[in-house]
C-alpha cells in the first residue's frame, strides 16, 4: 500500500469514526427531564418533542391514564400529587432537569379564593430534588403575574375580569416567583401568554424578568412555548431570570380564543377546584 492509500484509509476511517460519534456526543450533552402536571395542556407536546429528542421523560400526574405518548419505552408515568411530597420524590432519579406545569382547574367566571398551588407546590418540588440531588427546575408562571391587579376594572372584558377574579391566583404565582431565589436551586421562571394548540407558528417573542412591551401579543402556540421550554433545559441562558413568552398575534376572545372550548375541557377533567375548599385557605 502506497503512503497516498494507507493516508486515505486514515482520513476515511477517521470520517467514519466522526460521523458514529456525533449522535452520541449530542444525545449525550440533553438532559433527560421530570415533567410534573404531566396532564397540563402544554404537556403532551413537551413530552412528544422530548422523546423525540432521545431523552427519557418522566412524567408525575394526578390523573396518570391521562399522559399522553404512554407506551413509549422512555416514558416512565408515575402518579403524584405536589401536595404529597413523597409521590414528588419517587419520580425523581437525582439527575433530571424538573419541568413544573402545575396550575389549578378553575374557573375564571368568579372570582378564585386564595391560592396556594404555585407556592406549596413549588416549595415541595424544591425539598424533593434537592433531596435526591436535582440541580435545575424550570417553573411556569404567566404573562401578568408580574403586575397583580389591585382595583376591579370598570368595563367587563371577558380578560379584564379574568384578571380580577383570578387575582389570587396570579398572587400565588407571583409568591412563587419571589421564593424561586431562596430555594438553593438553578431555576428559570417561564412566563407564558395564552398558548393555542395550532402547529408551529415560530414567533415567540420574549422579555427577561419585567421587560415585556405593554400590550404584546400574548399568544404562542403549544409547539413553540415546548420547543422554547426543551431548549432552556440544556441551556443556562436564562438562569434565574423570569422569561415573558409572547408573539405579535393579539388575543380575541371568540376569534383566536374560544373561552367556553376551554373551560369544558377543563371541566371534563374534573371537579373546579375554586369552591369552597380552596375558600377555606
Ligand atoms: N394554557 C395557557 O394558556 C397558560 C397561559 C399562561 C400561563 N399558563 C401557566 O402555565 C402552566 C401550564 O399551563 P397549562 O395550561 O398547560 O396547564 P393546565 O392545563 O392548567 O394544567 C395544570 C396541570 O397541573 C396539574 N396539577 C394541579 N394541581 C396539582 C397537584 N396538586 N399535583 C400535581 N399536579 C397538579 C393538573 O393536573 P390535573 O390534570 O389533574 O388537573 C394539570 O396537569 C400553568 O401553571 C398555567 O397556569 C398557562
Amino acid at each position: 500500500m502506497t503512503k497516498f492509500r494507507i493516508l486515505a484509509a486514515l482520513t476515511s476511517a477517521l470520517a467514519s469514526a466522526l460521523i458514529l460519534a456525533t449522535p452520541l456526543a449530542f444525545a449525550a450533552s440533553q438532559k433527560n427531564i421530570v415533567v410534573i402536571g404531566a396532564t397540563a395542556q402544554s404537556a403532551p407536546e413537551i413530552i412528544k418533542q422530548a422523546l423525540e429528542q432521545g431523552r427519557k421523560v418522566i412524567a408525575l400526574a394526578r390523573r396518570p391514564e391521562a399522559v399522553t405518548s404512554a407506551g413509549h419505552p422512555n416514558l416512565k408515568i408515575i402518579k403524584g400529587d405536589v401536595r404529597e411530597p413523597a409521590t414528588i420524590e419517587s419520580a425523581l432519579k437525582g439527575d433530571e432537569v424538573v419541568i413544573s406545569l402545575i396550575g389549578p382547574r378553575v374557573d375564571p367566571r368568579v372570582e378564585l379564593a386564595a391560592m396556594d398551588l404555585y407556592t406549596v407546590g413549588t416549595a415541595n418540588i424544591a425539598a424533593a430534588m434537592k433531596k435526591k440531588g436535582n440541580k435545575k427546575l424550570i417553573v411556569t408562571s404567566s404573562i401578568g403575574a408580574e403586575h397583580v391587579v389591585t382595583e376591579k376594572p370598570k368595563g367587563t372584558e371577558l380578560r379584564d375580569m379574568w384578571l380580577w377574579n383570578g387575582r389570587k391566583l396570579y398572587a400565588d404565582m407571583s409568591a412563587m416567583e419571589k421564593m424561586m431565589p431562596g430555594l438553593g436551586l438553578q431555576y428559570i421562571i417561564l412566563r407564558p401568554g395564552f398558548m393555542l394548540d395550532q402547529p408551529a407558528a415560530n414567533n415567540i417573542k420574549i422579555a427577561v424578568d419585567n421587560t415585556a412591551p405593554k400590550g404584546a401579543g400574548p399568544i404562542v402556540t403549544f409547539v413553540d412555548f415546548a420547543n422554547f421550554t426543551l431548549t432552556q433545559v440544556d441551556s443556562d441562558q436564562y438562569n434565574s431570570k423570569a422569561v415573558s413568552i409572547f408573539s405579535d398575534v393579539q388575543s380575541e376572545w371568540g376569534k383566536n380564543l374560544d373561552f367556553d372550548a376551554m373551560l369544558k375541557m377543563r371541566q371534563s377533567q374534573g371537579p373546579m377546584e375554586n369552591g369552597p375548599a380552596a375558600a377555606n385557605k
